[in-house]
């Protein structure tokens, strides 16, 4: 579905995404983890289009979105969440999240049908009850979920989540994680997840990838990338 090939950014002289290459396919939830600085959301930000990379391209189901900007690459089916929660404060959720079913990737729906939409949406992550609530109003676990809503009412292919379980409580994981696999489950939406609560990915995702200082260090199976030793050094600096 995604696929990256030799892809760089860099900003001046740091190179902060260095010739990655990667892949995610449908229906599959893969983690993306790494230390600070590590590249990962600048990674994100060439998928959605907020930079070009210097070089490499990013393909998306065989067409290539490299250069393109964020709300062609929404049309396309790529939909974010951000590090820092983005919603529209001084707006009411059901309006937050029918800004996703309105400019989405399926641009044709009358209002009726984008509010439908939006209401199923709110309903599936949990936020039944809150519709009229402005989102300044919400504690920041439901803010979370009013981001998630939004991109999940852009009718997307891939969902691409930035730390959106720091911050929380184990519980409030344990119900984002759930929330998470029923999107692959139930609305068969492929998800790249950057998190740094590393548990809260590992028994949810299919696959782990390991950004260290701009490269990748490991593509594999959770269980296979506990035991890497790269992974390791790069974690605890070595000497395990
Ligand atoms: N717009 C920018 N201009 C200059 N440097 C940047 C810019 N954005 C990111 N960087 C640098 O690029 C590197 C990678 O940053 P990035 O935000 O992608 O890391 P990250 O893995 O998401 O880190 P974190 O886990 O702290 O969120 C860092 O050294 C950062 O300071
Ligand atoms: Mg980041």
């Amino acid at each position: 579905m995604l696929e990256l090939s030799g892809v760089t950014k860099t900003f001046g002289g740091l190179v902060a995404v260095d010739d990655v290459s990667v892949s995610v396919g449908d229906a599959e939830i893969v983690g993306l983890i790494g230390p600070n600085g590590a590249g990962k959301t600048t990674l994100f930000n060439v998928i959605n289009g907020i930079y070009t990379p210097d070089s490499g391209t990013v393909r998306f189901d065989g067409t290539t979105i490299t250069g393109s900007k964020p709300n062609e690459i929404c049309g396309h089916g790529i939909v974010r969440t951000f590090q820092i929660v983005r919603t529209f404060d001084e707006s009411t959720v059901l309006e937050n999240v029918l800004t996703g079913a309105v400019f989405g990737a399926e641009a044709t729906r009358s209002i009726d049908e984008a509010t439908d939409h939006a209401h199923r949406m709110i309903e599936f992550v949990g936020l039944d009850g809150q519709a009229e609530t402005d989102a300044h109003e919400l504690p920041m676990a439901q803010r979370k979920h009013v981001e998630l809503a939004r991109a999940l009412a852009c009718d997307p292919k891939l969902l691409l989540l930035d730390e959106i379980g720091s911050g929380l409580t184990p519980a409030e994981i344990d119900e984002l994680t759930a929330t998470i696999e029923r999107i692959r489950d139930e609305l068969g939406i492929s998800v790249l997840w950057i998190e740094h609560v590393v548990e809260a990915i590992m028994g949810t995702t299919d696959r782990l990838l390991v950004l260290n200082e701009g490269s990748l260090i490991a593509d594999g199976k959770p269980s296979a990338i506990q035991q890497n030793e790269r992974v390791l050094e790069a974690y605890l600096g070595g000497g395990v």
